[in-house]
């Protein structure tokens, strides 16, 4: 059942080819393709720029160099993804990768050049050759200013800022004798809430992609910004589509530690140009851990630094470039040097106190090679999705390629697809308000979004435990009923959508955890200490 305030405001309604939910770089590149073929409207819960794309700081992964190759990009990636990988979409990732650069460079992305026309690549973690394309340490901004430069000069696409998607309006949700992700279910659109007016809107498509990003925010502490809140996993759940992985969340090893920083990444790029991780007596310790040392795969150094902190009681680490030339510091990194000195660290001549924190999430909503989902009309791309690229562990530099790839790749089947749509009128009936009130309470709405993240972050984190993972579940279960209470009483914000969405979320992360009995990738469980191929090298689906 959807509920709309029709009785509260008035009801609009907005019709196109394809609706894309999400400006970052999956929802703008697809955006870019899909317009060449039909109507696109783009709706966004902030400004069109707000996104984790606009953050990326170390680059895009990709095969540019001539000693490098195709088979080495693709053996980095699934040796980082610890056997669950799928290859074929691995090795189509990799192979496309090339092409989708060369695409954004004229669209006019400006990536750093070593030479007159070559590219500097940089090196991170997992990755046995040099294949970064970066723009400095503002690789993101770059990307993202240039697609929407160019989303915005087509007329083709419209833009809806500050438009938070509530639900997919489905088939199976109009009729009752539909199963819900059922071979005969469909996705219509999407209804949306206008964060200005307060207005609940229906965007109705004959093709529509969630391209919403990640759901860093489950946790306490994350690298990612606010928009974060899984809401693309959280919607096409309870829509019936297939959810993978969710057990899998990566930390990023090095977020600045600062009570005003807020998780600002420090990009693993600074590892690659030759940082090292010290304990805070000033003594190295990855070498203990892994032969490639600092550079080894994100969840060996997270659990490393992880498990160093829990034996000294010390709140943070250090990466330390006080031995790298000041210049080249500022040169190649002047993202984090500002930031940093901001804080009143200068990089240069002081090492940076760091933590881990929530990153990425490697799961999501199951999708083919072409970013299709199992229900009809559905594309999913971008972190939002689960497409078997990342394994058990992401490695560095492959998402923004993955998006770049799939939302190709899905622009073009999609296109196919709308073609053998008929044109038919969908009318949607309006719905119930029920006894819905503005809610006087909002202090519930944050107290339970944090104890949510707490939560998470204490007993679903970096190192679980089949205990920890129980008493999660047991806590979560009564704010997920409280929160449901919650979110049928009162007139519906964008807070209690993305509360409802953290919770759904961090129930399906809860679930995948218990379901599986071993330990792999960035999945530790200390009551399963060991990969167990003959029984787990599958993926967790709900
Ligand atoms: P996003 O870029 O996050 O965009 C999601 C969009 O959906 C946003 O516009 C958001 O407002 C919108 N949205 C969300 N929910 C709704 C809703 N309910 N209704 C309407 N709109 C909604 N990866 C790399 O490969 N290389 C890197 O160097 C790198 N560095 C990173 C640094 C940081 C600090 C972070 C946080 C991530 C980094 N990553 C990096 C990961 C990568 O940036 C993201 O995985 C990628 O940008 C995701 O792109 P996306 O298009 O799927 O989602
Ligand atoms: C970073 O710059 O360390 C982030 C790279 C990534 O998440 O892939």
């Amino acid at each position: 059942m959807y509920r709309i305030e029709i009785s509260v405001h008035r009801f609009m309604e907005t019709r196109s080819d394809f609706l894309v939910m999400g400006s970052g770089i999956a929802g703008l590149s697809f955006a870019l393709k899909a317009c060449k073929y039909g109507s696109v409207v783009i709706v966004t819960k902030r400004s069109c720029e707000e996104s984790s794309t606009k953050y990326a700081q170390g680059g895009i992964a990709s095969v540019m160099a001539e000693d490098d190759s195709y088979d080495l990009h693709i053996k980095d990636t699934i040796e980082a993804g610890a056997g669950l990988c799928h290859e074929d979409a691995v090795r189509l990732v990799v192979e496309n990768g090339p092409d989708r650069i060369r695409e954004l460079i004229e669209l006019g992305a400006k990536f750093t050049l070593r030479d007159e026309d070559v590219l500097d690549l940089g090196r991170e973690g997992g990755h046995s050759k040099r294949r970064i394309v970066h723009a400095t340490d503002f690789t993101g901004e770059e990307i993202e200013g240039a697609l929407i430069k160019a989303v915005k000069k087509n007329n083709n696409i419209r833009i809806y800022e500050n438009h938070i998607a509530i639900d997919l309006i489905t088939k199976s949700r109009l009729e009752s004798d539909i199963k819900s992700g059922g071979k005969d279910d469909m996705v219509l659109g999407a209804y949306v809430l206008d964060k200005n007016k307060g207005e609940v809107k229906s965007f109705l498509s004959k093709i529509t992609l969630l391209a919403t990003g990640g759901a860093g925010k489950v946790y306490l502490y994350t690298s990612n910004p606010d928009i974060a809140t899984g809401d693309g996993v959280a919607m096409a759940y309870r829509a019936g589509a297939k959810i993978a992985n969710m057990e899998f969340i990566q930390f990023h090893p090095t977020c600045i530690y600062h009570p005003q920083a807020k998780s600002f990444l420090i990009s693993e790029a600074v590892r690659g140009e030759g940082g090292i991780l010290r304990l805070k007596d000033g003594n190295t310790f990855m070498e203990k851990y892994h032969p490639m040392g600092c550079l080894a795969p994100r969840d060996i150094v997270a659990r490393a630094i992880d498990f160093e902190m829990k034996k000294s009681g010390d709140d943070h680490i250090y990466l330390d470039v006080t031995h790298m030339e000041g210049y080249r510091i500022r040169e190649r990194f002047p993202n984090i040097y500002k930031k940093c000195l901001s804080l009143g660290i200068d990089i240069t001549k002081m090492p940076i106190p760091v933590v881990p924190a929530t990153h990425y999430i490697c799961g999501g909503i199951v999708t083919d090679l072409y970013g299709k989902t199992n229900i009809r009309r559905l594309y999913a791309s971008g972190e939002v999705s689960f497409t078997g690229v990342h394994g058990a562990n992401r490695l560095a530099s492959n998402s923004l390629l993955e998006a770049l790839v799939f939302s190709n790749r899905a622009a073009n089947v999609a296109a196919k697809e709308l073609r053998e749509i008929p044109s038919e009128e969908i009318t949607i009936p309006p719905w119930d308000i029920g006894n819905a009130v503005d809610s006087d309470e909002s202090v519930v709405v944050s107290n339970n979004w944090d104890e949510i993240r707490r939560i998470m972050w204490n007993y679903v984190g970096i190192v679980r435990s089949n205990k920890r993972l129980k008493r999660a579940k047991r806590r979560l279960d009564i704010l997920l009923e409280e929160i449901k209470e919650y979110y049928w009483n009162f007139i519906i914000t964008s807070d209690l959508i993305e509360l409802r969405n953290i919770a759904t979320v961090a129930d399906i992360i809860i679930q995948c955890a218990m379901m599986r009995k071993e330990s792999r990738g960035l999945h530790y469980n200390i009551d399963y200490p060991q990969r167990d191929d003959i029984n787990w090298r599958k993926d967790t689906i709900l």
